[in-house]
């Protein structure tokens, strides 16, 4: 429109297309560090996004946080799409610390509430010892679960910063050190990285892995504000497939600049 052409936002989203080497940026007003509604703006852009992309059927992941429950809340109730037969939302993660409004499972079921679609649940915590995480996976329902995500066909996710997930995850002193001298910037799906897009933990979760990213045919990167600019110039680095990214103008002034 008409207000986007005048404040420069359609010329920002072309430069950020080719400086981060992806074929689309979305880019919403304001700076959610400052500005608490913008994040409301970024849940309207992704759920925008995601209602586009779907067709025939469809399975969606979803991964938690704050960004993913504001598409949640900002998704309009929808009875009926023209030419979709099937929506599931699935999960793409179990647990993160507390929280109950912006777990993936709770997004998930947000979702699927105002789609009129299905969704399943995945209750188990993150970070689990390696005897659990063996015996959890092997178990036929999480198992669904898990094939479900290998053959979903959009994730919808959230990239956060990794001292602030770290926090959020009340991470042991050691693993905080860790991040720290390894100079860890960002996090997603469980994955702590650095400047570079470098892998330097990885939180034993149940759910979608980096790995599976190809074989999935849209993912949508949800995140804003310039504080996490730095964490989503990483990760598109680090991602095995190149997303669309849906970030707001303070996010993307920063990564003009950087
Ligand atoms: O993994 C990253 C988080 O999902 C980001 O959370 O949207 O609350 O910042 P947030």
């Amino acid at each position: 429109g008409v207000i986007r052409q005048l404040s420069g936002i359609d010329e920002m989203e072309r430069l950020l297309q080719e400086k981060l080497n992806i074929d689309k940026v979305v880019i919403v007003n304001g700076d959610s560090d400052t500005s608490p509604w913008v994040i409301d703006e970024l849940g309207r852009a992704g759920a925008a996004r995601m209602k586009s992309l779907l067709t025939g059927k469809n399975i969606i992941a979803v991964t938690g946080g704050t960004t993913m429950a504001a598409i949640g809340k900002m998704l309009p109730n929808v009875s009926e799409l023209p030419n979709v037969e099937d929506i599931l939302f699935v999960p793409a993660r179990g647990g993160l610390g507390k929280g109950a409004s912006y777990q993936a499972n709770t997004v998930c079921e947000q979702m699927a509430e105002k789609m009129n679609a299905r969704y399943r649940v995945l209750y188990v915590p993150d970070n689990l010892g390696e005897a659990a995480y063996n015996t959890l996976t092997s178990e036929p329902a999480i198992g669904e679960v898990l094939d479900l995500l290998k053959s979903s066909n959009i994730v919808l996710h959230g990239v956060g910063e990794a001292k602030a997930m770290a926090e959020r995850r009340k991470v042991s002193f050691s693993e905080l050190t860790e991040l720290e001298e390894n100079q860890a910037i960002g996090e997603a799906f469980g994955y702590y990285y650095d400047e570079d897009g470098n892998i330097i933990q990885k939180v034993r979760t149940i759910g979608l892995q980096l790995d599976d990213l190809p074989n999935v045919e849209h993912v949508i990167t949800v995140a804003g504000g310039a504080s996490k600019a730095k964490a989503i110039k990483a990760y598109i680095k680090m991602a095995p497939k190149k997303p669309t990214l849906i970030t707001d103008e303070g996010a993307a002034i920063q990564l003009l600049k950087g």
